[in-house]
């Protein structure tokens, strides 16, 4: 006779509970296979008493056959229920220890650059003050008086015109966006003590179309000199220095007879660039002068006593011709990928 234990339904009941227990009680997949082995494997309470069915006489071998597999198949129902739901709760940790917010902001801070037309400006503005000028500012709303009639233009001249103004409403304020940084001249002339070294950096607007070689919104630099006994040889070397400050010491200038109501006589100014992509040559840069006596009589200057030089030109220009831009429409994109290539001076 075995030790097999005896088939009841208080011992089949006692070994259902027994499995139901430590399915219950196991928190994770692996406790649960511990507690499989445990209740349903070979030698488990159970698995002995389906064993002793072997022994059972034969007339009670149908109930006791149903008690013990009856019992069976309930401690496999419940021992799979147990796995599915510990299966879902350990994926619905997993998910959410390696849950990833999409929505959240990237962590890197983009770095920025400087724009090659505020570092040539600030590059040309320390050339001046290292000859001891100074810097001055207008407005870029201005009047009319100050863009145009100070500076000697006819009340017909051209530039007047819509074409090439944009005048601001309403007309009668005779306010203009002003077309040229020549009306700080005039303010400069008015507002400053003699002798006057002054160098005028600044925005202006045309209505220019936006095209490769043209911005309706774009930048210059003027330069005025009023003192005792300035000639053209003064404006000419001036020129020079700065021409080969900027590109070079093969740099130079040269200039070409033209007329500006504001200056006279006045020329057109030409660099002579050593390093040009394309190879040295000449290239038209902006326009200058001796100023008009008009002009210092609008300031109230006394031309017989003080003479003084003038020039004006574009700075988006000098970045082309430099760095050998293509398209003036990249240099208003505001494309950071674009100031990239200028170096991140800061
Ligand atoms: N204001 C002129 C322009 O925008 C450039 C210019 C020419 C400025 C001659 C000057 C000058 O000071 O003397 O076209």
């Amino acid at each position: 006779m075995s030790d097999a234990p005896q088939i009841s339904p208080e011992t089949v009941a006692e070994a259902v509970d027994a499995a139901l227990a430590a399915f219950a009680a196991a928190t994770d997949t692996a406790a649960l296979k511990a507690a499989r082995a445990a209740h349903t494997a070979e030698g488990s309470p159970l698995a002995r008493l389906n064993a002793s069915l072997r022994d059972v006489a034969p007339e009670q071998k149908a109930e006791f056959g149903k008690l013990v597999g009856q019992a069976r198949g309930r401690v496999n129902q419940a021992l799979a229920a147990r796995e599915g739901e510990l299966a879902e709760a350990e994926t619905a940790a997993r998910l959410e220890a390696e849950r990833v917010d999409i929505t959240a902001l990237a962590q890197h801070a983009r770095v920025g650059a400087r724009h090659p037309v505020a570092l040539l400006q600030e590059e040309i503005a320390d050339i001046f003050v290292g000859m001891g000028w100074e810097i001055a500012e207008g407005p870029e709303l201005e009047h009319e008086w100050y863009n145009f009639d100070a500076l000697n233009f006819d009340a017909d001249h051209p530039a007047r015109q819509e074409q090439d103004t944009f005048y601001v409403d309403p007309v009668s304020r005779h306010l203009v966006l002003r077309t040229h940084t020549s009306p700080v001249q005039v303010r400069s002339m008015l507002e400053r003590e003699l002798p006057i070294y002054v160098l005028c950096p600044g925005r202006v607007y045309r209505t220019d179309e936006f095209d490769a070689t043209h911005l309706p919104v774009f930048t210059q630099f003027e330069g005025l000199v009023v003192d005792k006994g300035i000639t053209m040889a003064n404006l000419k070397g001036t020129l020079d220095h700065v021409a080969r400050q900027l590109f070079g010491p093969e740099a130079k200038t040269r200039f070409r007879t033209n007329f500006f109501p504001f200056t006279e006589p006045s020329a057109e100014l030409d660099l002579w660039h050593p390093t040009f992509k394309g190879g040295a040559r000449w290239i038209e840069w902006g326009g200058c002068g001796m100023v008009n006596p008009n002009v210092l009589r609008a300031a109230g200057i006394d031309p017989d006593v003080y003479s003084g030089f003038a020039f004006g030109m574009g700075v988006e220009r000098a970045v082309m011709f430099r760095s050998d831009v293509q398209d003036m429409r990249d240099m208003a994109e505001g494309d950071v990928r674009f100031s990239e290539q200028f170096g991140m001076v800061v």
